[in-house]
């Protein structure tokens, strides 16, 4: 027994020492195959007398069904080590590549550009368009501005070499809108128009060549000058919250009579000047095909990148268009 007891020992250290299924099988074939001491051992029983050989038989059997047991726990060990291996070279680590990856957001400009439409939409006007590039009819005439009109000078118009001279022009406000909304829509009419506009203006921290606007629109019955101061008001308490208050100045544009600059308040207690507003002048209301004598609005148009300046407390506004990820990614 002793004996058989040093095989099943050796056998098992055989087993832990195999680190692969080769190593494993020659071990396995030095113990258990033809020419293991156990072969030997069996066809040496031939030489017993039966009742002898019966015992011994068994022995024999019982030894080999443990020597066997060692060896298929071990080769169960090693395919388990195996495929933790393969598992882990295989594995794709997600969570790594998702932090590794950036994830960007929309540019300052179209995040303000969104907050005011919703905050439009939410006070029932619908979003116009118009093109970026306009003819001197949209961009002045229509709005009482004739080619005369010493205003015209005010817009410092880029021109676009088309057509007889200054008469195509990249827009330099979004009012041209106003006039397409009004050829196109009967009243009454709700809408604002946000988009870019162009200014022959030098870059810098106060100005842009290219800047954008919203413009607001609403032509209906008995509209007066207190609904104007209303919505403007309402618009800025939504946008800024409602410590913010906003007032009127007496201004001049050729589109609305009576005109006025609108200015909001600073958390200082100073006014920050803002956009321009007015009653829809008569002429512009009949050049666009609308009876002055049934039909009443207003109209306002105001500078986005300046609103989103002063939301961020940008001092210079270039900081805008001069996509460096490092300022973009702070908002
Ligand atoms: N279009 C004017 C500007 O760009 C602003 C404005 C819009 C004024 C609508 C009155 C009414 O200065």
């Amino acid at each position: 027994m002793s004996e058989y007891q040093k095989l099943i020992d050796g056998a098992r250290g055989a087993a832990e020492s195999s680190q692969n299924a080769d190593e494993l099988a020659l071990a396995r074939s030095e113990f258990l195959g033809k020419k293991s001491l156990l072969s030997e051992a069996k066809k040496g029983l031939g030489k017993l007398e039966e009742v002898q050989r019966a015992e011994a038989g068994k022995e024999l059997n019982e030894v080999r069904n443990l020597i066997e047991e060692v060896f298929e726990q071990r080769e169960a060990a090693l395919q388990e080590e195996t495929w933790n291996l393969q598992f882990e070279s295989e594995r794709l680590d997600l969570s790594e590549r998702l932090e590794s990856l950036r994830r960007g957001h929309l540019h300052l400009i179209t995040q303000a550009r969104d907050h005011l439409e919703d905050v439009f939409v939410g006070m029932g006007f619908t979003v116009a368009e118009g093109p970026e590039v306009e003819t001197a009819w949209y961009n002045f005439e229509a709005l009482n501005i004739p080619d005369w009109h010493p205003a015209r000078g005010n817009f410092d118009t880029i021109f676009v070499n088309l057509g007889s001279p200054e008469e195509v022009m990249l827009r330099s406000h979004t009012s041209p809108v106003q006039v397409r909304t009004m050829e196109n829509q009967q009243p009454p009419i709700y809408v604002v128009a946000p988009g870019r506009t162009f200014r022959t203006d030098n870059a810098d921290a106060t100005h842009l060549p290219a800047f954008n606007q919203i413009e607001g629109l609403v032509v209906d019955k008995g509209i007066t000058m207190g609904d104007l101061a209303g919505t403007i008001d309402s618009f800025v308490q939504a946008f800024f919250g409602s410590e913010v208050k906003s007032r009127l100045r007496p201004s001049y544009f050729p589109f609305t009579e009576p005109s006025a600059e609108f200015d909001i308040s600073r958390p200082d207690g100073s006014w920050l000047e803002l956009g321009g507003c007015g009653m829809v002048h008569p002429n512009v209301l009949s050049n666009c095909g609308i009876d002055p004598e049934e039909w009443q609005g207003f109209a306002f148009g105001f500078g986005i990148d300046r609103l989103v300046a002063m939301r961020f407390q940008l001092d210079d506004i270039r900081e805008l268009v001069v996509n460096d990820a490092r300022f973009l990614r702070q908002f």
